[in-house]
């Protein structure tokens, strides 16, 4: 006997941007409804789903299932899941799959997967035909909490991560915490270096509770996680809101960023983003706390929550390989770094340093020397 689950929509984030309204929808097995809310928001005769190999066979179905109930014709392009696929040659492949599906302006592209599709298939929206409708289903945590949220897409060049991309908010965003069931421990651990990025950046209460219980543990279930994942879009979406187009305050969600970069990078990037972040922010708090930009014992208590949910709290790299590949970052403005600096939990400031700043943040903040 099979048993349909019931949907449930624990909250619903507005999000005003100059360019565009949209909601974050957030709940349980709502994937089983995303072909109405997907109607409701884009309209369209035409769905493409836009998805990776390991997301497609877990989830594609139900959402295509769904968007025909709905009334759409539907089309599930799939292509090889991994950053190193990020690229302008598989967005290329996506274009040719949309114009052979027929899909015209006023249809929609539905993003299922985690951030790696999500900044493929928005960009792919955003070039195709100049620009259509996009809506986006973030499948994992990170998905959920960043990169979902905020209109960025891009791919990857030889040169650096994300150097090649357009802005393009999406029409609704369905974020269904069920699917982070099937997601790796693993990767669910490493996004959470965003989710404390969040609390540290901008709301005491959700680092309280993550210092009580980690989001890790089973403390948490699935109306629990809708909520976390709720918050940290608003305080996303907050920053974004102010600034759309990153000239001011949406540098503030790069805290941890600068060094974390830095980390990542030295790493190969076998070091994974959250973990790098985490690593970094830790390391920036320390540096702030030992220079009297922020309040005392604000480092300890990231470096406790960092640990507690299985994050580094700094790194092994030496003084000059932190600053040969912090100063690489492409958020440099020539001899000067705007470094995002915590001044309490919940609170942070933007530091303009010159290198010789940079170096003694890297001095104070990291573990070696
Ligand atoms: N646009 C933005 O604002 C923004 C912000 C942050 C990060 N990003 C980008 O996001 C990407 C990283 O995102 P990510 O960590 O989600 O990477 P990802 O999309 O590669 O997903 C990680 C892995 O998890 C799998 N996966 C996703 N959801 C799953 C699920 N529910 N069950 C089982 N497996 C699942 C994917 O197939 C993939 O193998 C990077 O490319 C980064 O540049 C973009
Ligand atoms: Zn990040």
């Amino acid at each position: 006997m099979t048993t349909q689950t019931q949907g449930v929509t624990d909250e619903i984030v507005p999000v005003h941007t100059p360019s565009r309204f949209y909601e974050v929808h957030v709940g349980r097995n709502i994937l089983q409804t995303a072909g109405d809310l997907v109607a409701r928001a884009a309209g369209g005769e035409a769905a493409a789903i836009i998805s990776d190999s390991h997301v497609a066979p877990l989830y594609g179905d139900c959402v295509r299932a769904s968007l025909e109930t709905a009334g759409y014709r539907t089309t599930l392009l799939q292509f090889p899941a991994g950053e190193r696929n990020k690229r302008f040659s598989t967005l290329a492949t996506l274009l040719e799959q949309l114009a052979q599906a027929e899909l015209s302006r006023r249809d929609v592209i539905v993003a299922l997967g985690g951030g790696v599709t999500g900044d493929m298939a928005g960009l792919a929206a955003a070039l195709y035909l100049r620009g259509i409708q996009v809506v986006q289903i973030p499948t994992s945590l990170l998905a959920m909490v960043d990169s979902s949220v905020g209109g960025k897409t891009a791919v990857d060049l030889d040169a650096g991560k994300n150097l090649a991309g357009a802005f393009l908010q999406p029409s609704v965003v369905l974020a269904d915490v069920t699917c982070l069931h099937t997601l790796s421990k693993e990767l669910f651990v490493d996004s959470c270096g965003e989710v404390i990025k969040h609390g540290v950046l901008a709301d005491p209460v959700l680092f309280a509770e993550l210092e009580a219980h980690p989001i890790t543990s089973p403390h948490y279930d699935d109306a629990d996680l809708a909520r976390i994942v709720a918050r940290n879009v608003a305080i996303k979406r907050d920053v974004v809101n102010a600034d759309e187009r990153e000239q001011g305050v949406r540098q503030t969600l790069n805290l941890g960023h600068t060094l974390g970069h830095a980390i990542e990078a030295a790493s190969d990037y076998q070091l994974g983003h959250g973990s790098s972040v985490a690593a970094g922010l830790c390391c920036v708090t320390r540096a702030a706390e030992a220079l009297g930009w922020c309040e005392e014992g604000t480092g300890a208590r990231v470096e406790r929550v960092c640990e507690a949910h299985g994050l580094p709290t700094n790194t092994q790299l030496d003084c000059d390989t932190m600053m040969r590949y912090a100063v690489h970052d492409k958020k440099r403005h020539g001899q000067t770094v705007n470094l995002i600096v915590p001044t309490a939990i919940g609170s942070v400031e933007i530091r303009t340093v010159d290198l010789d700043q940079l170096r003694e943040v890297i001095r104070l903040g990291c573990g070696k020397q």
